[in-house]
């Protein structure tokens, strides 16, 4: 059996520049690296991200690889799923406030890519394997950011993310029209907004004066093999119980209202965090109510129900997640392992969110790197989307191009 030999933190920047943590795991002479994504519109209840004290630095999740999780570990066997218990005992809390879920998780993540190494497989096949899901690994489809507000570029969009979803046999096929809307909609923009900014997640930041703008926009472009998901990221929206968008405020039932104008007129698939986090009846609401809308999506035929997305609401946290599909608050779920902190447990939200009906969509964080393993993750688990950002910049293009490459892979 192989065991771990080397364990070892640095500091690296992510695409914001800010500072985030890598971690090399080693075996003998093998060693593989795993890169800490970081959040900006986070969730209340995601665990803990640690930074040193003026809030920024990543010095003492650094330190907590180095001399206190890396001793723990030497000399034990390449096991990913007994590492992972090991980390959650070493930092005995709640939140992983402790050592800090991004120095856990460069950990958990390095060790599963070499065991995957050592094994000879490639790593969505290891994960399908580890992780129990009991769904043959699969690829899924590409949700590609390309118009971005909200917190990512202060709010010059109504919401946080427009994602468009092609069709296609392939991921290759899908991947290339997806390209050639980009193409598209960036001549479109230019020629009605003039030069624009980008957000942070390499999507158009025009600025909208209309809740209908962005759809219009879209939808005037789009074939009729694809469709919109929106990530509303509604918590950032929210204050004392109503809503704001474009300096105009909205009770829950007003809002409501306005995403089944919304999905009845737009061929929107899929509405991400429509609610902020602790408005829990209105997420009950819309995942009873979308079922009854006339949705245009719906007519184009490659979709058979419109997503409610849990992000904010559900965390990656088991329990979290065991409390919105008993109480039917969506009817799919994003998974970012930086929100929990263990590979391990992104497996076991799969798993439930999955035992329960809902779609798996495996995501990015606003803050990336150049780390690819959310591909192989979603592959693993036979998610049913990926959310990767828009391929403007490289740090997410890298992730749809891992998809073209485990798509040889698999035909191997
Ligand atoms: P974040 O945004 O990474 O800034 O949290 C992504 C999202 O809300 O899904
Ligand atoms: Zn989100």
């Amino acid at each position: 059996m192989n065991k771990i030999t080397s364990c070892k933190a640095k500091e690296i920047k992510d695409s914001r520049g800010n500072p985030t943590i890598e971690v090399e795991i080693g075996s003998e002479d093998v060693f593989m690296s795993a890169s800490v994504p970081s959040g900006a519109s986070a969730g209340s209840r995601e665990a803990l991200e640690k930074r040193d004290e003026d809030g920024k630095g990543v010095q003492t999740a650094i330190k907590n690889v180095n001399e206190i999780i890396g001793p723990a570990i030497m000399g034990l066997d390449v096991e990913p799923l007994n590492i992972d218990e090991l980390l959650l005992e070493l930092d005995g809390t709640e939140n992983k406030s402790n050592l800090g879920a991004n120095a856990i998780l460069g950990v958990s993540i390095a060790t599963t890519k070499l065991k995957a190494k050592l094994e000879n497989k490639p790593l969505w096949q290891y994960i399908n394997e580890i992780s129990g899901v009991r769904v043959e690994p699969s690829q899924p489809n590409l949700f590609m950011n390309v118009l971005n507000g909200g917190v990512h570029a202060k709010f010059r969009l109504p919401f946080q993310e427009y994602i468009v979803i092609s069709g296609g046999e392939t991921v290759k096929e899908s991947y290339g029209k997806s390209l050639v809307f980009l193409k598209k909609l960036g001549e479109a923009i230019k020629e009605k907004y003039g030069k624009v900014e980008m957000g942070d997640e390499g999507g158009f930041s025009p600025e909208m004066k209309t809740i209908e703008e962005p759809f219009e926009l879209l939808s005037n472009l789009m074939d009729s093999d694809m469709v919109i998901a929106n990530d509303v990221a509604a918590s950032e929206l929210y204050k004392d119980g109503v809503y704001s968008v474009l300096g105009e405020e909205y009770s829950s039932g007003q809002f409501l209202n306005i995403y089944k104008n919304l999905v009845e007129n737009f061929p929107i698939g899929s509405i991400e965090d429509p609610f902020d986090e602790s408005d829990l009846p209105s997420f009950e609401n819309i995942t009873r109510e979308v079922k009854n809308w006339d949705a245009k999506a719906l007519r184009k035929g490659i979709m058979e129900d419109v997503l409610i997305v849990g992000d904010d609401l559900t965390t990656t946290n088991t329990e979290s997640i065991l409390d919105s599909t008993r109480n039917k608050r969506a009817n799919a779920v994003i998974i970012k392992p930086n929100q929990i902190g263990t590979l391990s447990e992104v497996y076991k939200a799969v798993k439930l969110a999955r035992g329960a009906g809902w779609k798996i969509i495996c995501s990015h964080r606003s803050g990336e790197t150049m780390d690819t393993f959310i591909a192989d993750l979603a592959v693993g688990v036979g998610a049913y989307g990926l959310k990767a950002g828009s391929p403007s910049q490289e740090v997410r293009r890298v992730k749809y191009e891992r998809l073209l490459e485990i798509e040889k892979e698999m035909e191997k």
